[in-house]
């Protein structure tokens, strides 16, 4: 269960390393707050609000009046409960069920951020459109399964057939690409408001690195795992395995690819 996964990393989410989550989160906050900086007393859901980074983050630099934050992890709620103000809402549900703790039409704002690998867009366009005022906006960060792009261009390639990243990447909600994001936005009936491609190397060292950031940071259950078919318990494993392929290759550089879009519901 995905529910699992994250309560086991919780505690070790917000070390991000090399600091994807937090560099993708500034990059979102900047495009809504360069449109929505003069607006007094928004009323916001986060559809996945993990440890609540981005939430907090949005109480600093706008007006909040409600805030709900939903996720199916309470390992997660209970990081996010640490860090907001007492008066945001934090449900433990699934995102897909926002619509019965949330009146339709009434919100400012929506944030799915590393949603859609879990959710499918089919479940969470339609429901964060139903939730939002007319000219309300949605803000969407999601990794796209271009990411990772050596397993594209064969430096994986050792490793490709054991941790299958490209099947996994393909499975979720996940676009193809940057373009086919926003495509599937403007499909469900947003306009697309800004939009940014955030691609970022990062060099695994060792293989400490790379356990730091697919076990503790939590990118495996975000590329290998979405759907829970491989447990944990078996990545130990597979990781293991791979550590041995992956050896005589460091350092290995890995280019991330996340897409960072904010469209809004037509007036
Ligand atoms: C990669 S984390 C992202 C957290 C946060 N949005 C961020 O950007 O740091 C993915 C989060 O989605 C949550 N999640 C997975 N499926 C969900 C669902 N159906 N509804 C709500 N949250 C879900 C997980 O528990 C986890 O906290």
């Amino acid at each position: 269960m995905v529910s699992q996964a994250y309560d086991r990393i919780a505690d070790s989410y917000d070390e991000d390393w090399c600091g994807l989550y937090a560099e993708s989160s500034r990059r979102a906050v900047a495009q809504i707050v360069a449109v929505l900086t003069d607006a007094a007393d928004l009323h916001v859901a986060d559809l996945a609000v993990g440890t609540g980074n981005t939430l907090d983050s949005l109480y600093h630099r706008l007006s909040l009046g409600t805030a709900a934050g939903f996720d199916v992890s309470t390992g997660m709620l209970g990081k996010a409960w640490e860090k907001l103000p007492r008066r945001a809402q934090l449900i433990h549900d699934s995102a897909a069920n926002a619509g019965d703790y949330l009146t339709p039409a009434s919100l400012d704002l929506v944030l799915c951020h590393f949603l859609l690998r879990y959710l499918e867009p089919q479940v969470v366009l339609p429901t964060a459109y139903a939730l939002l005022k007319p000219g309300g906006h949605f803000s969407l960060v999601t990794t796209t399964q271009r990411s990772l792009m050596e397993t594209y261009t064969g430096r994986f390639a050792k490793t490709e057939p054991l941790l299958g990243v490209r099947r996994q990447l393909a499975k979720g909600g996940n676009p193809l690409d940057h373009a086919q994001g926003m495509e599937m936005l403007e499909r469900y009936g947003f306009e697309i408001v800004a939009d940014h491609l955030y691609r970022e190397v990062v060099t695994f060292r060792s293989f400490d690195d790379v356990r730091a950031w697919a076990c503790e940071s939590g990118w495996a259950v975000e590329i290998v795992d979405g759907r829970m078919s491989v447990r944990f318990a078996f990545l130990r494993v597979a990781f293991a395995l791979a550590e041995i392929f992956m050896r005589p290759l460091y350092p290995v550089d890995a280019t991330n690819e996340i897409s960072i879009v904010l469209a809004r519901k037509p007036c």
